[in-house]
């Protein structure tokens, strides 16, 4: 048996050199660095709900989308970068802070969503280029139609007078 005595004394003993590790843990758990977004806009909702719902909002079939032309999404991805594309990097994934990469990475989600999309706000959000994936030729050739379709729909925007 072990004395009364040792064990407090062994017992103070493990606290004092525990206590420190865990003070320093629980202060200097990582949280994500999220990027604010540009200043003067409001999100499509709460912050809250977005936290929450962002992937379903997000969601749509990729086959029907991509050879079907069919948008089942609720929202606008472009709309997300244009808001939360970083004023560094100009992207919402380019760097680890980055709005969508910094809770991805801190929660250990990993999105595809951007070998096909751009993650940079752009007159033709669509990426382009388009090297990988399965569906890769078939998105570029959607792509290229929307393009074209885009650009007799819409007007390109009017400049902004200079001061
Ligand atoms: C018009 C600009 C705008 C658009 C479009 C937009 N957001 Fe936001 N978002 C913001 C702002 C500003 C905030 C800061 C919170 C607030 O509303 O006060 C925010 C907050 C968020 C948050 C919470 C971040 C945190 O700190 O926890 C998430 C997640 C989010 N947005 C995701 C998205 C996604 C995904 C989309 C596209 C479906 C999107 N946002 C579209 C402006 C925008
Ligand atoms: C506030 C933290 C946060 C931000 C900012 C954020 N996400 Fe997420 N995202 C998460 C979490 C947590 C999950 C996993 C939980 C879930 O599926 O509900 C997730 C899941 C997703 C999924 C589903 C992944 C899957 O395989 O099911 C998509 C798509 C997604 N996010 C897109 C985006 C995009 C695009 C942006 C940037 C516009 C973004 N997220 C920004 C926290 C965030
Ligand atoms: C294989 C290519 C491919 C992949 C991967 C892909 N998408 Fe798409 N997505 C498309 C195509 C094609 C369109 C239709 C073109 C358009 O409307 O810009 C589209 C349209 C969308 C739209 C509606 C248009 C808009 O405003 O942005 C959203 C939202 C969207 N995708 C979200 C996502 C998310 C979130 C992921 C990842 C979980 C993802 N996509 C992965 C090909 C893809």
């Amino acid at each position: 048996m072990v004395p009364p005595v040792l064990r407090t004394v062994a017992a103070s003993l493990l606290v004092l050199v525990i206590a420190p590790v865990l003070a320093q843990s629980s202060g200097r758990t990582p949280k994500p660095v999220i990027e604010p977004a540009k200043p003067g806009t409001q999100c499509v909702a709460d912050p809250a709900t977005m936290r929450r719902e962002h992937p379903r909002m997000l969601e749509h079939q990729r086959d029907d989308t991509v050879h079907g032309g069919i948008r089942g999404a609720k929202a606008s991805l472009k709309a997300c970068i244009a808001c939360h594309a970083s004023p560094a990097t100009g992207s919402v994934a380019a760097a680890d802070t980055n709005f969508c990469v910094s809770c991805h990475t801190y929660t250990a989600v990993r999105i595809d969503c951007f070998e096909c999309h751009a993650t940079k706000p752009s007159p033709t959000a669509f990426h382009p280029v388009v090297p990988t994936g399965p569906n890769a030729a078939a998105a570029m050739r959607l792509a290229q139609q929307l393009k074209q379709m885009g650009a007799a729909a819409t007007p390109e925007p009017a400049a902004v007078p200079q001061q």
